[in-house]
C-alpha cells in the first residue's frame, strides 16, 4: 500500500537524490516533510578571503503568501564551513538569526579564509540539516598560476521546461558560475506550461518571494548552487518585462513600489553581500570579482540606469531606425556606472577582463536580407555609449570579453571600433550564452541563420538549443564551449559542444579550437 507519506517523501527524495547524485558522498538524507531547507544552499561573491554563504529556510516553498510555510518568527540557523566535504576539518561556524522579515533568508559574509582554496559548508535549523555546499574563494591578488573555470548562463524560465543545463554545468564542477539575468519570469501562467508554477504573474513581494522559492526548490537549481560560488546580476525579466531606468512597460502595480519588492526578493534569495542590499527601489548591483592576476569579472546593470528606449520610446527586438540610437549623450549604464567601469579598466593589471552583463553588445542587423534592423534594447540603441566602453578597452589595451545574456541563443562574435568598415579591427570578443529554458527546446540552426551570419560578418557563431557556456581562462588563453541540449521540454537531455573557441591575450579574435 502507498502511503501519502512514503508518496511525499518518494516525490522530495527523487529530486532530492538526483541533486545529489553528482556528488553523492555530499550529503546522503532524505528530506522529512517538515526539511526547513528545501529551497538548498548557495554561495557567492568570492574574494581572496571570502566569499558568502546563503539559505532560505523553507518548509512549503509554494505557499502563496511567499513565506515559504514558515511561522511568523525569527528562527537560529547555524552553520560551519569545513575544509573537507565530511566535516572533519571545520574550520568556522556560527549563528545568525534568520528574520520573517527577510523571508527566513541568510546571508554569512565570510572573511579571513585562504585564498584559492575549496570549502564545504552546510547549515542546521531545527534538528534538521541542510544538504552540503562546495565554495571556493579566489587566488591571492597577484596569482597568474591558476586557472579560473568559469560557466555562465541566462533565462530560466520554469514554465518552460526542466532546469537540466543547470545540472550539466554542476557535472562539470566548476570555479565559479556566473549568472547574466533571467533568473526567473514574472510571468502568469502559460496556457500550455511545460511545467506548472504556482501563483499568477509576480507583482509584489510575496509574488516574487513565491517565484524565487519555486526556483530554489528545483533540485538541478539546488544542484548548479551546491557545486560553485555564484555571482549574478539581473536583467528585465527578474523585476519586470523590458523596464528601462524607472519607467516600466505595464504602469500597474506602480512601478517603483513592484521594483522595490522585486530587488528586495533578489537580495533575500541570492548569495549577495550586504553592500547589494537594497534601499528601497535602489539596489548597487554593479561590481567586480577578481580571480588573481588571471581575470577580473566586472558585473554590470544595464537597466536601473539606461535612458529609454531609442526611436520608439519604449522596447521593442527590432525596433525602427532613427538617428536617436546614434544621440552622443544616451547612455545604458548611466554615468556613474560608466566612470566606474572606465576607471575598473584603466587600473586592471588582470591579464583578462570579463564584462558580465545583460544585451547585446556587438552591432547586429537582425533583418533578413534587404534592410537592416538593429535591437533598441541592446547596445544597439545605445551606440554611443557603447563607443565609450570600446574605446576605453582599446585605449587601455585590455584584454576584454564581453559576456551576454538575453537573446536565447548562443553567440559568438567580434566587437570592432566600426562594423561599417570590414578592415576595422576587432577591440574584444563577445560570447552570447543561450537560455536554460526560455524558448523551449529551439534548433541549431534557424532557415535565416546562415544570412544573419553573411550580413553580420563579425559575428561568427551561432547555436539555437538550451545550455550553457563553459570556459576555461589561463594567462595564455581563453577555451571556450558552447555547451549546447537536444531538449527541455523533456528532463535528462545530455549537453553536447556546439562549438568551441580559442581567445589569446593580444589577439581579440574567435579561432575555432
Ligand atoms: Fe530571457
Amino acid at each position: 500500500m502507498i502511503t501519502r507519506r512514503a508518496l511525499f517523501a518518494g516525490g522530495v527524495s527523487l529530486g532530492m537524490s538526483a541533486a545529489l547524485g553528482v556528488t553523492p558522498a555530499r550529503a546522503a538524507r532524505r528530506a522529512p516533510i517538515s526539511d526547513p531547507f528545501q529551497l538548498g544552499v548557495a554561495s557567492g561573491e568570492p574574494t581572496p578571503d571570502g566569499v558568502v554563504l546563503w539559505t532560505r529556510l523553507a518548509m512549503n516553498p509554494i505557499a502563496l503568501d511567499g513565506r515559504g510555510g514558515m511561522p511568523d518568527r525569527p528562527v537560529t540557523v547555524e552553520w560551519q564551513l569545513a575544509e573537507d566535504e565530511n566535516f572533519r576539518k571545520i574550520v568556522r561556524s556560527g549563528a545568525e538569526t534568520a528574520l520573517p522579515e527577510s523571508a527566513h533568508s541568510v546571508h554569512v559574509e565570510l572573511e579571513g579564509l585562504r585564498p584559492g582554496a575549496e570549502y564545504f559548508y552546510r547549515f542546521k535549523a531545527a534538528n534538521e540539516l541542510s544538504l552540503v555546499g562546495r565554495t571556493l574563494t579566489a587566488p591571492a591578488p597577484g596569482t597568474r598560476t591558476r586557472a579560473l573555470n568559469l560557466s555562465f548562463t541566462s533565462c530560466a524560465d520554469y514554465q518552460a521546461g526542466w532546469f537540466t543545463p543547470y545540472r550539466r554545468m554542476a557535472e562539470d564542477e566548476p570555479d565559479l558560475i556566473a549568472f547574466l539575468g533571467d533568473y526567473i519570469y514574472e510571468y502568469g501562467d502559460y496556457k500550455y506550461p511545460v511545467r506548472d508554477q504556482a501563483g499568477g504573474e509576480c507583482l509584489d513581494l510575496a509574488g516574487y518571494r513565491l517565484r524565487h522559492a519555486q526556483h530554489k526548490a528545483d533540485p538541478e537549481t539546488q544542484m548548479a548552487h551546491a557545486i560553485a560560488p555564484w555571482v549574478v546580476v539581473w536583467d528585465d525579466h527578474d523585476i519586470e518585462n523590458a523596464w528601462a531606468g524607472d519607467v516600466p512597460e505595464q504602469p500597474d502595480p506602480p512601478f517603483l513600489e513592484r521594483r522595490a519588492a522585486a530587488f528586495q526578493a533578489y537580495y533575500e534569495n541570492m548569495p549577495l553581500r550586504r553592500a547589494q542590499k537594497p534601499d528601497g527601489a535602489y539596489l548597487h548591483l554593479y561590481r567586480s570579482i577578481r580571480w588573481g592576476a588571471v581575470a577580473n569579472l566586472h558585473l554590470l546593470d544595464t537597466r536601473q540606469y539606461r535612458d529609454l528606449y531609442a526611436c520608439t520610446g519604449k522596447s521593442g527586438t527590432v525596433g525602427p531606425d532613427c538617428m536617436e540610437r546614434f544621440e552622443p549623450n544616451r547612455t545604458i549604464l548611466g554615468s556613474e556606472q560608466e566612470s566606474w567601469l572606465d576607471k575598473e579598466l584603466k587600473d586592471s593589471a588582470a591579464t583578462w577582463d570579463l564584462l558580465g552583463q545583460q544585451v547585446f553588445f556587438m552591432e547586429m542587423d537582425w533583418t533578413n536580407g534587404e534592410g537592416k534592423g538593429y535591437s533598441n534594447e541592446g547596445w544597439d540603441g545605445y551606440v554611443a555609449s557603447r563607443n565609450r566602453l570600446t574605446a576605453a578597452i582599446d585605449t587601455y589595451k585590455r584584454n576584454a570579453v564581453v559576456l551576454t545574456g538575453d537573446v536565447h541563443s548562443h553567440w559568438a562574435g567580434e566587437v570592432k571600433r566600426d562594423y561599417q568598415d570590414p578592415e576595422s579591427k576587432s577591440v574584444a570578443v563577445e560570447l552570447v550564452t543561450t537560455s536554460v529554458t526560455s524558448a523551449g527546446d529551439g534548433l541549431d540552426e534557424y532557415p535565416d541563420t546562415t544570412v544573419l551570419l553573411q550580413e553580420n560578418p563579425h559575428v561568427k557563431f551561432f547555436n539555437g538549443r538550451r545550455g550553457y557556456v563553459r570556459t576555461r581562462i589561463t594567462e595564455s588563453e581563453m577555451k571556450v564551449d558552447f555547451r549546447s541540449l537536444a531538449r527541455v521540454t523533456e528532463p535528462y537531455a545530455p549537453a553536447y559542444t556546439s562549438g568551441s573557441f580559442v581567445i589569446e591575450p593580444g589577439d581579440p579574435t574567435l579561432n575555432p579550437a
